[in-house]
Order: structure tokens, then C-alpha cells, then sequence
């Protein structure tokens, strides 16, 4: 088991990409948090985990609230003694032509997506580095390289606000990388494509699902839409023992997609 012993926090957990690593990381030997503001995903999720034999407690808070991070941390590490992994997952996406856009709609993603990535990683560092030992992993997406046409192919609006904040995060594993390596913790970003989870649904009909994944495996090398597992593999890596010296990079778990190659 490649997990043994480790405490990790994800972010997000509750639900879709989060859940699938939360999943993994217990059958490696870890122990999880899953740390969501969706309280009932939480509880659902702990309960499902510890019946399949797994350790998990839940931490329910926000990741947009500087303080309510903070806080969330300080009592994570004081019920499990120290945070040894960290996952910045929780994401939202609010689809928008740039034109019409709202204020509202474009600080809500940015509040999410990169500063929330910005206050965990802020909480969660000072343990690490204490300890000198740390590894954490932030979540970008495909779009934040890339920029892939909306409106069109059952992708509604436009993305420039999450565009941004994941364009961003993948600069902001960089630069922590760098403040936080020589205390030996590792900052690794993976970009997923696209994989069906709830976040595909909430911003598209059915219809346009299906027609967003139809269209997707004509864009990609591989000519498929990936599995979760298939996601879950290198944020794994990311995580273990076995990236000791690998910091600052970012993976693009995207089946090769032709808006990036
Ligand atoms: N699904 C994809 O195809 C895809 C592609 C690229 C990147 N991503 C990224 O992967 C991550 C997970 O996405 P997903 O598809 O699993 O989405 P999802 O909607 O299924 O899950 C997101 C989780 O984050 C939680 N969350 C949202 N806002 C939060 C907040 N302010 N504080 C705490 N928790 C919050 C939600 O409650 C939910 O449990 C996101 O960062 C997303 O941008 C997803």
C-alpha cells in the first residue's frame, strides 16, 4: 500500500473527482478527511468509506473563507496529529459568454477555484514544513491551457472566469513549490480533461452531456472519454513516497487533447 499511515485532506470529497481520489487513497492505507461544505455529502461519504473498512472523519467549511480554512486545519491537525497530504479539489464552474458576464458570477469562481486553492495551501503548509514532510496536489483542468471553444458541442456559455483561475493555479503550484521545497514538501498540480461527473451535469441538459462527450472523443488522441481511475493514478503518484523529487510540475490527464497538442 502506497498510502500507509498517511493522513490526507481532499478538498471537494464529497462528490465526483474529490470522492474517486478519497476512494483510492483509503485502499492505499490512508487516512482521509473529506473536507467539503456539502455537510450531507460528508457524512454520506464518511459512512460509506468506514463500512467498506476505510478511515475517514469529515471537515465541513468552505474553502473561499480564509478563516473558516484556517480553523478547519488547526482542528484537522489536532484530531489526527498532522496532515501529511493535501488535495485541492473543490471546484465550481459557472459558464458565462465573457460579454454578459457577471461580477458576481466571475469573484465566485475565482474565489473557489484560486483562492480557495491559495487558503488551504496557506493553512495546511506551516504543519508541513514543520514536520518536513509534505506533499500537496492541486486540481487545474484542461481549460486552464487550453481554450476550448463554448458555446458550441454542448459546451453552454463561455469559461473565461474558470479559464482563469485554473490558467493561475497551475502558476501557483510553481511559485509554492519553490517557498515550500527546501522543508521537503512537494507541490504537483494535475489538469484533468473531461470526465463525467456531477459538475458535467450541473452546467448542461442531458443532451448537452451527451453531446460534450461525443464530441470530446473526436478531440482527444485517444479517441475516448478517461476513467476516473484513469485520473486518480498520477494524483496517487503525486501523493506517495514515490515523488520524492518531483515538484512544481503540472500533468495534463487529458487523453491528449488537440486544443493543447
Ligand atoms: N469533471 C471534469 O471533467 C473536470 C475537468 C477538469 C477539472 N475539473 C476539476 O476537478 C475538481 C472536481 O470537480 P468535479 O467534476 O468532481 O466536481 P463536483 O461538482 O462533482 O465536485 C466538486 C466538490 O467540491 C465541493 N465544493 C464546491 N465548492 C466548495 C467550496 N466553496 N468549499 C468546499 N467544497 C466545495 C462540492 O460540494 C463538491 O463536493 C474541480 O476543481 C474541477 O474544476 C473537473
Amino acid at each position: 500500500m502506497r498510502l500507509n499511515d498517511k493522513v490526507a485532506v481532499v478538498t471537494g470529497s464529497a462528490s465526483g473527482i474529490g470522492r474517486a481520489i478519497a476512494d483510492r487513497f483509503v485502499a492505499e492505507g490512508a487516512t482521509i478527511v473529506v473536507a467539503d461544505f456539502n455537510a450531507e455529502g460528508i457524512e454520506r461519504t464518511v459512512e460509506e468509506i468506514r463500512a467498506a473498512g476505510g478511515t475517514a472523519t469529515g471537515q465541513c467549511f468552505d474553502v473561499s473563507d480564509r478563516e473558516a480554512v484556517h480553523d478547519a486545519t488547526r482542528q484537522i491537525v489536532e484530531r489526527h496529529g498532522r496532515i501529511d497530504i493535501l488535495v485541492n479539489n473543490a471546484g465550481i464552474s459557472r459558464y458565462r459568454p465573457f460579454a454578459t458576464m457577471s461580477s458576481e458570477d466571475w469573484d465566485i469562481v475565482l474565489a473557489v477555484d484560486l483562492k480557495g486553492v491559495f487558503f488551504c495551501a496557506q493553512a495546511a503548509a506551516p504543519y508541513m514544513v514543520e514536520r518536513g514532510y509534505g506533499r500537496m496536489i492541486n486540481i487545474s483542468s484542461a481549460l486552464g491551457t487550453g481554450a476550448t471553444p463554448h458555446g458550441t458541442a454542448g459546451s453552454p456559455g463561455g469559461s473565461s472566469a474558470y479559464a482563469a483561475a485554473k490558467a493561475a493555479v497551475i502558476m501557483l503550484t510553481k511559485t509554492l513549490a519553490r517557498e515550500v521545497g527546501p522543508a521537503n514538501v512537494t507541490v504537483n498540480c494535475v489538469a484533468p480533461g473531461t470526465f463525467l461527473t456531477p459538475m458535467s451535469a450541473t452546467t448542461r441538459t442531458p443532451e448537452q452531456v451527451q453531446e460534450h462527450l461525443d464530441h470530446r472523443k473526436k478531440t482527444v488522441v485517444l479517441n475516448r472519454i478517461g476513467s476516473l481511475d484513469e485520473l486518480v493514478a498520477p494524483i496517487l503518484f503525486f501523493a506517495s513516497d514515490d515523488c520524492s523529487y518531483v515538484t512544481g510540475h503540472t500533468i495534463h490527464v487529458d487523453g491528449g487533447r488537440f486544443d493543447r497538442m
